[in-house]
């Protein structure tokens, strides 16, 4: 695993200040994501819960849109890390869930995610993996 490069510290150290950032009064599971674009850029987003609870986002999410907003809809995603920590700043488990995996699929085919497995342990996978056979439209052509 790519781990541990000046990439990935400066990576894990903005998905540590948005995670300081997260709104989940209501979860308490409090999550920070950031990614490098094809660009070198990074950007960075944290999850936002709602009392409505369908209207959450989650912390992937927001880093896509912040990295659409700052690049445009162009931009491809290579590199995402996930961090998330309780009430406590317990460090957790955060596999990405569905919907992110989906909408992370459509922003880079080759895209390597970073995160805490439900054993706790550090992994890196490619989106593909997580998400085989991902859902595409036809190419408009
Ligand atoms: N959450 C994320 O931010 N990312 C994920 O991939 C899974 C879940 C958030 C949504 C909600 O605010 C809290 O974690 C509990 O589901």
């Amino acid at each position: 695993m790519n781990h541990g490069t000046d990439q990935d510290a400066a990576l894990f150290e903005l998905a540590e200040a948005a995670l300081r950032n997260a709104h989940a009064p209501y979860s308490g599971f409090h999550v920070g994501a950031a990614l490098r674009s094809d660009s070198g850029a990074l950007h960075s987003g944290c999850n936002v819960e709602s009392a409505a609870y369908p209207l959450t986002t989650c912390a992937e999410r927001a880093a896509i849109t912040a990295a659409v907003r700052a690049e445009g809809s162009r931009v491809r995603i290579v590199r995402l890390v996930v961090l998330a920590r309780g009430r406590d700043g317990q460090l957790l488990p955060a596999t990405p869930c569905g919907g992110c995996r989906q909408l992370l699929s459509e922003f880079g085919a080759g895209l390597e995610l970073v995160f805490h497995d439900p054993e706790g342990k550090l992994r890196c996978m490619p989106i593909g993996e997580l998400l085989p056979l991902a859902f595409g439209l036809p190419d408009p052509g």
